[in-house]
């Protein structure tokens, strides 16, 4: 299948639909129990008959694994859990024959405690060279028993570990933002730039389309490092306010990276930037920064009218200033499946199906996060099971991510469903999942599967068409926009509304006459 074509010569990801594979949880080639890169490879065509354009796949790189992946001990290295250099050629390549761009996850803002750079750190005195690569501090009070600011974990806890120095006695203190295997770089040292320079290159050398870019709005951290206003904050969300994240300093970041990838005419780079403010998450996508960042509106908004209209309007607020290509999500690796959140069951689902049509039909790039496009709920994991380490690090109050990580059920009648050879997979599948299966879904033209397979086929076939979003009239309870010829209509009432005029296209679930009943959308041209 073709690329997206793009008359008006914009870039390939400005109208793009991109497919996030967790490589843990797509498909395991080797029979670990552990989704791979060949894994992902043997599977290009179903992401080809999807119709996807990209796939955005999480950190593969050297990793000890405390949070699967985005603790990276070598940038510029497969880990073998995933395969190896050769095994990323091949994906490549095979990715590329389908017309299908591949983008990586990189990790700037901390590496995992076992690179060789904190390894030395470790070993060296205060004041090294060695050091001076992460953000080393000596504790407050008479002994320096207390860490040097109030800042917290965002897996919660405090930010703070404190280390034995060479000679045994209790020492300095590190930060880690995240798990303490997560030591923060300083960015103020141009050794860790011109690190991630060689970073960039060495996978753009290699073939790969661009990147996702983890925490891209952390990075710089305030000068003094100044105590946190309130420190009751909850796990895995931050405040614009907050001095952990979002300082000035992370632009003169972003636009190094961007003069490097600007070598690689085509390659992109989205960032995941936790900003609220519209105008200041604007300043990431300035021409000389990143090309497209995330925008976690839509997946915050309740399952309401209002909620979703507003969180629309807010996404491409946020991108008009600086003319840039709005991004939607409705799921990632870090959030409830939406089938879940919306109310589970066959409601749950009923509006997450409604939600893809909204999705599909918004400009600019969307994300699929695998498993989304066949509806999986968030599975309910026993704690034995648990492995984020939120579940440590809150003290065993959040249970954290891994109930939307669980690997995806392909074919047959019990686990592992065709992921991988062994039952036991490195999170356990629910035995239920026969119906959500691949193989049983490309057999029901009523299936979520079928479903995101003709709304993707047809956004492909409207690929640039409309760059805007024009709100139509419509009952209470409903929304209805036009972009370019496609009207887009959900019903998130309680009884059901007339629908626009038009030819029907596509519908979320059944339609009686005229009417869309609740927790439906519609297409229609
Ligand atoms: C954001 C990633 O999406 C998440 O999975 C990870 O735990 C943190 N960044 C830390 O790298």
């Amino acid at each position: 299948m073709a690329a997206s074509p793009h008359p008006d010569h914009k870039p390939w990801w400005a109208d793009s639909a991109f497919y996030q594979a967790y490589p843990r949880s797509f498909a395991d080639s080797n029979g670990d129990g552990v989704g791979d890169l060949d894994g992902v490879t043997a599977h290009l065509d179903y992401l080809s008959d999807l119709g996807v354009d990209a796939i955005w796949l999480n950190p593969v790189m050297v990793s000890p694994m405390a949070d699967h992946g985005y603790d990276v001990a070598d940038p510029r290295d497969i880990d073998p859990l995933f395969g190896d250099l050769t095994a990323l050629d091949r994906l490549v390549t095979a990715a590329h024959e389908r017309s299908i761009k591949l983008t990586m996850d990189l990790v700037p803002n901390h590496t995992s405690s076992a690179h060789p750079w904190f390894v030395e750190a470790l070993a060296a005195v205060p004041g090294s060279r060695a050091r001076e690569l992460y953000i080393f501090r000596d504790g407050r009070g008479p002994d320096g028993t207390r860490p040097p600011n109030n800042w917290v974990s965002v897996f919660g806890g405090p930010a703070w570990t404190r280390v034995t120095e060479p000679d045994g006695r209790p020492g300095q203190w590190y930060l880690h933002l995240f798990d303490a295997s997560q030591p923060d770089l300083n960015w103020d040292n141009p050794e860790v730039f011109a690190d991630f320079e060689k970073t960039l290159r060495f996978w753009l050398d290699r073939g790969v389309d661009g990147f996702r870019i983890d925490v891209s709005h952390g990075m710089a951290k305030p000068p003094g490092l100044p105590d946190m206003a309130v420190t009751d904050v909850k796990l895995l969300a931050h405040q614009d306010d907050d001095p952990r994240f979002n300082r000035p300093g992370v632009h003169p970041i972003h636009r190094a990276i961007r003069a490097v990838v600007d070598d690689y005419p085509g390659a992109v780079t989205v960032g995941e930037v936790w900003v609220h403010d519209n105008a200041q998450f604007a300043e990431y996508l300035r021409p000389d920064e990143l090309h497209l960042a995330f925008n976690f509106r839509l997946l915050q908004a309740d399952f309401d009218a209002a909620d979703i209209r507003d969180a629309i309007d807010n996404s491409l607020a946020a991108v008009a200033s600086v003319d840039g290509t709005p991004t939607w999500a409705l799921e990632n690796h870090d959030v409830q499946r939406a089938v879940t959140r919306y109310g589970d069951g066959a409601i749950g689902l009923a509006r997450a199906r409604a939600m893809a049509l909204v999705l599909l039909a918004l400009p600019g790039s969307v994300f699929v996060y695998n498993g989304q496009e066949l509806g999986l709920p968030e599975v309910e994991l026993p704690e034995e099971a648990l492995q984020d380490p939120v579940w440590e690090r809150s003290g065993h109050t959040e249970r954290g991510r891994d109930g939307c990580r669980v690997p995806l059920p392909w074919s047959g009648a019990a686990p592992a469903f065709g992921f991988s050879a062994r039952a036991d997979t490195w999170l356990p599948m629910p035995s239920d999942w026969a119906p959500l299966t691949v193989e049983r879904q490309l057999g029901d033209p009523d299936s979520t599967l079928s479903l995101y397979r003709r709304a993707l086929e047809i956004r492909r076939e409207r690929a640039g068409s409309g760059t805007g979003v024009e709100w139509l009239p419509i009952s209470d309870g409903a929304l209805a926009f036009r972009r370019g010829g496609l009207v887009c209509a959900l019903n998130t009432g309680e009884r059901p509304v007339a629908l626009p005029d038009g030819e029907l296209l596509l519908a979320s679930g059944p339609l009686s006459g005229a009417q869309l009943p609740p927790n439906t959308a519609a297409w229609l041209v």
